[in-house]
């Protein structure tokens, strides 16, 4: 059983993200959601982690091979525990490529797997969980860009109900 760990804040989860996990599906027999500690954004989250794992598993209850869970500490040492055959992650553009290749060196240094990388597909290149949260804020509609359970969760989070 091949088994791959997708890992990211996913605050909240996107139909981008949605894509890479669905195309993993294509070369994983399971594919693990994993909602991890991003040091950097750590105080600037909207979800906090426990509501972004519920909508995120509401969001993939359908794809079956699909399941979220909590990374709490380092992924390496996640990704051992799983026994996952790699990590995969989704490239929009030359910046994801400069920012996730030293992360994959150093998981591999920590004793992780392998990461692949996921082409984004044009149709979801643009979309980023940071410009989601920035169209909400300001009314607009984000519903091409989320699970319909994500764009109702920005609406009650953000008092626009
Ligand atoms: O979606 P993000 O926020 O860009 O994802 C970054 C994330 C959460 C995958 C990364 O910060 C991470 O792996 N955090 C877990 C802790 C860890 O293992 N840090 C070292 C990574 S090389």
């Amino acid at each position: 059983m091949t088994l791959a760990v997708y890992p990211g804040s996913f605050d909240p989860i996107t139909t981008g993200h949605l894509d890479v996990v669905a195309r993993a599906l294509t070369l994983f027999d399971r594919v693990v959601v994993g909602i991890a500690h991003n040091a950097a954004k750590s105080g600037h989250h909207l979800f906090d982690a426990e509501t972004r794992l519920s909508l995120a598993r509401q969001a993939l209850a359908q794809l079956p091979g699909a399941e979220v869970d909590l990374v709490p500490g380092l992924l390496a040492d996640y990704c051992r525990g799983r026994g996952a055959t790699a990590i995969v992650k989704g490239l929009r553009n030359g910046t994801d490529l400069d920012a996730e290749v030293p992360m994959a060196l150093l998981n591999r240094d920590l004793g992780g797997p392998e990461t692949v990388f996921l082409a984004a597909a044009p149709a979801h290149a643009h979309v980023s969980s940071s410009l989601v949260k920035d169209v909400a804020r300001h009314g607009g509609d984000v519903s091409a860009l989320v699970p319909p359970v994500v764009a109702a969760a920005l609406r009650q989070e953000l008092g626009q109900d």
